[in-house]
């Protein structure tokens, strides 16, 4: 059986007191109840993860950043090295997020590469996926979703698949209040779990794939009653501690 993983994205939101004061609430709330059946990360931005390591210490939340650069160090202006966030107690690293694809501009090569550089330093991707509104409407979500899979993850092993989550965020849900109906996340996320099995099945068998998009206290179980949504990718709630910690509550049934 997979453990439910509840990862906050807090995104270019928060200040260096809001994101402590976040981090500690979070910290003081969770219990060995949640935690017996629920994995908790947050990836705040990168200036207030050492903050947040900080207000963490001790409790069992992991830390996540929200991007890192493929390259160890050097002429990068501007960009943050896998050893710079393991620096910082960072386990997970957001790869592929919608934001960073459809705003920044972010390619599935560029992609590739961030994550190959982050499972060979040892940090865990979280490897968001997902289709545009007009993609969903021309039918083409299997399609987006399935390039997005086999380029993103193209050249990494099954033993590195271990250490990968998934996370489908259909774009149009994603902060716009809009959330995906249960059964139209777990049609993908059972698409998914079929694409990776058919390069090795004992590992899909064990993929966490995590739904983001619009999720909230009050949609999150029926989420995560789903057979194949095993926790979520969470925006706009992660940043106000009682709805988080709702929805962490919400795995525990
Ligand atoms: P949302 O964001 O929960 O605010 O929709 C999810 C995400 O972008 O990861």
């Amino acid at each position: 059986m997979r453990k439910l993983f509840i990862a906050g994205n807090w995104k270019m939101n928060t200040d260096a007191k809001s994101a402590s004061v976040l981090a500690l609430g979070l910290a003081k709330a969770l219990d060995t109840s949640i935690y017996k059946a629920v994995d908790v990360a947050v990836c705040p931005p990168f200036v207030y993860l050492q903050g947040v390591a900080t207000a963490l210490a001790g409790s069992k939340i992991s830390l996540g950043a929200q991007n890192v650069y493929f390259e160890d160090n050097g002429a990068f202006t501007g960009e943050t090295s896998c050893a710079m966030l393991k620096d910082l107690c960072c386990e997970y690293v957001i790869l592929g997020h919608s934001e960073r694809r459809h705003v920044i501009g972010e390619t599935d090569g560029l992609i590739n590469k961030k994550m190959h550089k982050t499972l060979a330093s040892g940090l865990k991707p979280i490897f968001a996926v997902g289709e545009l509104l007009a993609q969903r409407e021309a039918n083409e979500t299997d399609k987006v979703v399935k390039t997005q899979i086999e380029k993103g993850l193209a050249g990494i092993t099954a033993e590195q698949m271990k250490d990968i989550t998934i996370a489908y965020e259909p774009v149009w849900a994603i902060g716009t209040g809009k959330t995906a109906t249960s059964g139209q996340a777990q049609a993908v996320h059972a698409f998914i779990r079929q694409r990776v099995a058919s390069l090795d099945g004992q590992v899909a068998a064990k993929l966490c794939i995590l739904y983001g998009g619009s999720v909230k206290a009050n949609n999150a179980t029926e989420l995560f009653a789903m057979a194949d949504i095993d926790g979520g990718l969470i925006g706009g709630a992660s940043l106000v501690a009682d709805e988080f910690l709702a929805i962490c509550r919400a795995g525990q049934v």
